[in-house]
């Protein structure tokens, strides 16, 4: 049997991240998988991606919000997003990135997959076509049978909606974990995925838990951080 963990949309939300940790102990996995956006809106970049690098079995891909990141580094324009509270955190997090985070988010891919035994796994950030794709458990059904018909992988691993689901359409698995660090439902619980693979099957358990919050609030007033997402990381919504 394979274990593995399914992590997505951290959103540098170390406290977060440290309690599904030590809620789960990632050591008795087989593999962590990760859909991205490490980075942005939450005020431990470093302590969260140093967090992936330090674990040895961890299939890791860019966000957008990752993407986006690298690009101010590399001097580009950031033309989206426009609100300015949001562009606020996107230099905020490319100022305060050290070199060799840097350089492990410039070694990543924008997707990626692979095969365990005869059962192919793609890991995207917004779907195999567009990272920047949300897709819900609500999305139109006709979306899901178009990346169905399509897919390479009988699996496919997404984030960028931060809503969980899994949705078996036409023989495709699609699993999506939630935000571990940023939900939007009005929980702000941290949320994540478990996925065994067996002779018996694939079996997907969704997970939701608290952390402290609080901990996240004092790193975003410690750096001057807009308040605005002190109030997002309380509520577990989206305002900005
Ligand atoms: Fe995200």
């Amino acid at each position: 049997m394979k274990k593995i963990l399914l992590l997505g949309d951290v959103h540098a939300n170390y406290p977060a991240l440290k309690a599904i940790e030590k809620y789960i102990n990632p050591a008795g996995f087989d593999c962590i998988i990760n859909t991205g956006d490490f980075t942005v809106y939450g005020p431990f970049p470093n302590e969260t991606i140093q967090w992936f690098r330090d674990k040895g079995k961890c299939i890791s891909i860019l966000g957008n919000t990752d993407q986006r990141v690298l690009r101010i580094l590399k001097g580009k324009r950031l033309k989206r997003p426009k609100k300015e509270e949001k562009r606020v955190m996107y230099f905020w997090t490319s100022e305060i990135l050290l070199p060799e985070n840097i350089s492990y988010l410039k070694s990543l891919s924008e997707q990626t997959g692979f095969f365990w035994g005869n059962i192919g796994i793609g890991v995207f950030h917004g779907t195999i076509d567009d990272p920047d794709e949300a897709l819900f458990p609500f999305s139109p059904e006709a979306r899901f049978h178009q990346l169905a018909k399509a897919s390479p992988y009988q699996m496919q691993i997404m984030g960028n909606s931060h809503v969980p689901y899994y949705k078996i359409v036409d023989g495709i698995h699609f699993i999506n974990p939630g935000s571990a660090g940023r939900m939007f439902d009005g929980d702000p619980r941290a949320s994540f995925a478990v996925l065994e693979l067996s002779s018996d099957g694939i079996c997907v358990e969704h997970f939701r838990i608290s952390y402290p919050v609080e901990e996240t609030v004092k790193g975003l007033k410690d750096h001057q951080l807009p308040d605005i997402y002190a109030k997002m990381f309380r509520e577990g919504r989206k305002l900005n």
